[in-house]
């Protein structure tokens, strides 16, 4: 081209310098003196609260005591929580058709989403292929459904605890980041009237986790048509983050299949329920009955969905296998399994002086109070669970990580006779830095 355009302009007599300055008009410039690279505001906004508690704790376990990380939020880490058979046969078979090593469309093949369709969808919120956009794991399912409805400026709510990849994206966005309480005290319920209170004409979005991260709750059906009357008596739509639905121990519907009005993106994926967080497969579901999301919000989410190429397309290839022929028995042997160590860690650690734990119902996690007060050998909840890893090599996710100090979080994935030892050390290590409440003036007196 350069070429073409340079012997056209001896042909034409005319000086190079003057044709260079007609295709790039000069303005006058300055040119950069010296280096100077920096990461962008966005990149200086981007912040994990999770790595930036645990990277800064001095994790030294007891070199007498092999280390227990109750820390870590994936299934897969002790290898006693395999995927399914047919799970992984999809998967080899998607991969010998030779059929799936292109690109797939930036929302997902047509024929993947209609499977995730027909597996969501029932007669109070049916689901179409068109309401189901693939995503890189559910992280990337909550990244679009922010950017979609949300601008720099408006505000979000989230859950307090919560899983802290919302605010995360959300800061990075220029998003305020409003934290409405949950209630251990009611088994982690909403706050409805503190949620409320929060809302004003900036709030584009009402995020709900349900089951949660970290707290291991499931919320009833009345408590989530409170929530939804709340979203309706304001025009908020809702992102819920469903990605632990179904794992639970008792009833809890869709958020959508009680929505009259309420618009809402469910975000999902194949990660928690069918134990391959590392396929990165996800989803959003639209679910607009009411048609207030419109074709502008859909064809918002095609448009992001464009910036980078979503799910990988073998486990595309495999989805519709996965969910059809993923037998009942696996999902009940994983709830099953979560059910029995959950129990174990709620009874062991509830007769530990000091500590509270809130007995879970659902996902993988329970949550345990610490009274501080009976432990004054430590500033807080990382400093506690830091003294932990060092005398007795079990590591906890302290609570100041979901933004709910003086708490901390257990995964109970891991194998029973683990959880036991486990629970065993937490209990030598509280007896030994318990001190019993001091006793009160009355007391003194008498
Ligand atoms: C509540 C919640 N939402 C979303 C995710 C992200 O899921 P994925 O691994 O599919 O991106 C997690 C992962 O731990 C989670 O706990």
């Amino acid at each position: 081209m350069h070429v073409c355009i340079y012997v056209l302009l001896v042909v034409g007599d005319l000086t190079i310098t003057n044709t260079v300055s007609a295709l790039y008009p000069t303005k006058s410039k300055s040119r950069r003196q010296r280096w100077e690279v920096k990461p962008s505001e966005m990149a200086n906004n981007t912040l994990n609260p999770i790595r930036a508690i645990v990277d800064g704790m001095k994790l030294t376990p007891n070199p007498d005591k092999p280390m227990i990380a109750l820390s870590i939020g994936d299934p897969t880490v002790f290898g006693n929580l395999p995927t399914d058979g047919a799970v992984l046969q999809a998967m080899k078979d998607a991969i010998d058709s030779q059929k799936y090593n292109g690109y797939a469309p930036s929302v997902g093949y047509l024929q993947s989403r209609q499977a995730v369709a027909n597996f969501y969808s029932c007669p109070e919120a049916p689901l179409e292929a068109e309401d189901v956009i693939l995503t890189s794991g559910c992280s990337q399912a909550i990244d679009l459904a922010i950017s979609v409805l949300c601008n720099p400026g408006d505000n979000i709510l989230v859950p307090c605890p919560g899983f802290s990849l919302y605010k995360t994206l959300a800061v990075s966005m220029g998003i305020e980041v409003r934290l409405y309480n949950l209630l251990p005290e009611k088994s982690w319920e909403v706050d409805l009237q503190h949620m409320e209170s929060l809302i004003d004409e900036k709030t584009s979005c009402l995020i709900v986790t349900n089951p949660s991260n970290p707290c291991g709750s499931v919320f009833n059906k009345k408590h989530l048509q409170e929530i939804l009357k709340v979203a309706s008596r304001h025009c908020v739509p809702i992102l819920a983050d469903e990605i632990y639905c179904n794992m639970v121990r008792c009833s809890s519907p869709s958020l959508a299949s009680l929505s009259s009005d309420v618009p809402i993106l469910s975000c999902g994926g194949l990660a928690k329920r069918w134990l391959v967080p590392g396929w990165r497969m996800g989803w959003i579901l639209i679910h607009d009955r009411n048609d207030i999301f419109g074709t502008e919000i859909r064809q918002g989410l095609v448009k992001l969905s464009q910036r980078i190429l979503g799910a990988c397309s073998i486990v595309q290839g495999a989805l519709e296998r996965i969910l059809n022929n993923t037998p009942q028995s696996f999902y009940n042997n994983t709830i099953g399994f979560l059910k029995s160590n959950s129990e174990i860690c709620f009874s062991e650690l509830s007769s530990v002086p000091g500590l509270n734990p809130v007995m879970p119902s659902g996902a993988m996690y329970i949550m345990v109070g610490i009274d501080m007060d009976h432990f004054p050998d430590f500033k807080n909840d990382v400093d506690f669970t830091e003294q932990l890893v060092t005398e007795q090599s079990v590591f906890c996710l302290p609570a100041s990580a979901f933004e709910y100090p003086n708490f901390f979080r257990i995964v109970v994935t891991v194998p029973e006779e683990m959880m036991l030892e486990a629970c065993a050390r937490i209990r030598e290590f509280c007896q030994s830095h318990y001190r019993p409440p001091s006793r009160d003036s009355n007391d003194l007196d008498q």
